[in-house]
């Protein structure tokens, strides 16, 4: 049986169905974009122009694509740059909500625990821990 025989058996539904599979699942979690950085362990000398950057509650810099932030309570907190939607690398730290991750390539928006704060994806965003020795931040899995 020919291609076009055989959807004409199967109806028009399923013939769209077949001929236009992206309609409704395209927009899926984990569709190869970036990976997410695994293995991270750095420091950040926060003496250093570097970490000048980490000096008032609210502030982030992304590093290693990891977005290290001083939270606005003064606490140090990290997260994957690399959204766990579609995997670009634009998640932030904005002051929204208590201080929250957000990713402007869909609207993902994340607790500074990873958890996901609307339906955009169910998929945590990767946290990492950190620990302040003086002026050193560590930045680590
Ligand atoms: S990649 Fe879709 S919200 Fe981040």
């Amino acid at each position: 049986m020919e291609r076009k025989a055989f959807l004409r058996t199967l109806g028009a539904g399923a013939a769209f169905a077949l001929t236009f599979p992206c309609v409704q699942g395209c927009s899926k979690d984990d569709d190869g974009g970036l990976p997410i950085p695994t293995g991270v362990d750095f420091t950040i000398d926060l003496t250093s122009s570097e970490g000048a950057q980490l000096q008032n509650n609210g502030d982030f810099i992304l590093k290693n694509e990891v977005v290290v932030v001083r939270n606005l309570q003064g606490n140090f907190i990290a997260a994957s740059q690399i959204c766990s939607h579609q995997q670009t690398d634009q998640v932030r730290f904005i002051d929204d909500d208590g201080g929250i991750f957000y990713c402007s390539t869909h609207g993902s928006r994340f607790s500074q625990n990873g958890a996901p704060l609307n339906t955009i994806t169910n998929n945590p965003l990767k946290i990492f821990n950190t620990e302040l020795n003086g002026d050193i931040l560590r930045v680590f899995e």
